[in-house]
């Protein structure tokens, strides 16, 4: 699968833009600020209907402009597929294939397997749980198609549970049955996604572990420890324990909603304990387990992304990566640098097919 070509309008700081890609290495080459990332993240987006960098759609609609659309034309299974997203201010987004609307977002997801790695990854170990929580759901939704909507209703009915537990406080009333209503509900949809994510980790764990020894030649211990209250009880307990608290802070404090993915090596947390480098290593493995796990699990070659390739590796790592396409490790690749010489020079070195945009 890969991507063929691409327009973009009013995206970000990309006025109009198009673009022809070979199937193996495309390079975007320029200085600070003109829109390399930009175009990466227009790729994403029609991955995965929204921004990687940023989720507040309008952002992403260039200053004083009133739409912004990308068009993609893909080529998977030796077939063309069309792919569009738009939005207009103050409208819905909108996401077709081959000109069809879908009605929802989550029939696209999965349908083009893509992978990012970052400058911004490094958010996955310094900020809170979200974060990792969402690096969690992003591969599995990519792979099951009913777990972003068991996701969604989880959400909701945690929203509409807080809403209940705000009418209480504020009316200074209580009413056991209407609040179970929520809990029966919440309760086995809760349990999904806790076994879904478990049984995740459990593969995933193996797949990282492998590549973080292979791009560090050592054999420190890495591990992705999976942190959620589901491990020692239910959802009926948890809201049952908790009902006093939950009526005082008005929200649902316990719940699948707060799981976490503690980062550790050789036991420690790596934010704490990790140095750069370190954390380089882990963030990179974490991302090219991603892609080999989505691989394995789908069958086809995610697309990857790579910005800002030397953040993260030095050149001889970066060649190294590179010539994983020569192995069929990787399908096609989008790779973002500031410096022109640098980056054609190592891509030279894999005698593949590629094209560099000098933007
Ligand atoms: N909605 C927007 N409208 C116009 N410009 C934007 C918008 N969002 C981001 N930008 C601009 O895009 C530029 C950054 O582009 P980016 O792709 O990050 O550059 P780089 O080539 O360094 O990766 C910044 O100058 C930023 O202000
Ligand atoms: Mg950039």
């Amino acid at each position: 699968m890969f991507l063929n070509h691409l327009t973009l309008l009013n995206y970000k700081n990309i006025a109009s833009k198009s673009f022809d890609f070979t199937s193996k290495i495309n390079c975007f080459v320029g200085k600070n600020g003109v829109g390399k990332t930009n175009i990466l993240d227009a790729i994403y987006h029609l991955a995965y209907g929204k921004s990687y960098f940023n989720p507040l759609s309008t952002q992403n609609i260039k200053h004083e402009e009133d739409f912004f659309l990308l068009d993609g034309v893909f080529i998977k299974n030796s077939k063309e597929e069309k792919i569009s997203c738009s939005i207009k201010r103050g409208q819905k987004k909108i996401i077709k294939r081959n000109n069809k609307i879908y009605e929802r977002l989550s029939e696209h997801i999965g349908f083009i397997p893509l992978v990012i790695i970052s400058p911004s990854d490094s958010d996955l170990i310094i900020e809170g749980s979200e974060i990792r929580r969402k690096f969690i759901d992003t591969v599995i939704s990519t792979l099951d198609h009913h777990y972003l909507n068991q996701l969604i209703q989880y959400q909701k009915l945690i929203t509409q549970r807080n809403a209940l537990l705000k009418y209480f406080a504020l009316n200074q009333t209580f009413d056991k049955d209407n609040l179970a209503i929520y809990d029966e509900q919440l309760a086995p949809l809760g349990k999904i996604i806790f076994d879904k994510r478990q049984h995740f980790l459990n593969e995933f764990t193996p797949i990282f572990q492998k590549y973080h020894t292979h791009i560090t030649n050592q054999n420190e211990k890495v591990q992705l420890v999976y942190q959620s209250q589901l491990m020692n009880s239910s959802m009926i307990e948890l809201f049952h324990q908790n009902l006093s608290k939950d009526r005082a802070l008005q929200y649902t404090s316990n719940g699948i909603h707060k799981d976490d993915l503690s980062f550790e090596i050789e036991g420690y947390p790596i934010k704490k304990f990790g140095s750069q480098g370190q954390q380089k290593s882990f963030l990179i493995a974490l991302k090219l387990a991603q892609f080999e796990f989505i691989k394995k699990e789908s069958g086809e070659l995610p697309i990857l992304l790579f910005d800002d390739i030397f953040d993260k590796l030095d050149e001889t790592r970066v060649e190294k990566i590179i010539s994983m396409v020569n192995d069929a490790v990787f399908g096609q690749i989008f790779i973002s640098d500031t410096h022109t010489e640098r980056t054609e020079s190592i891509i030279k070195s894999t005698h593949q097919s590629y094209t560099l945009f000098n933007l």
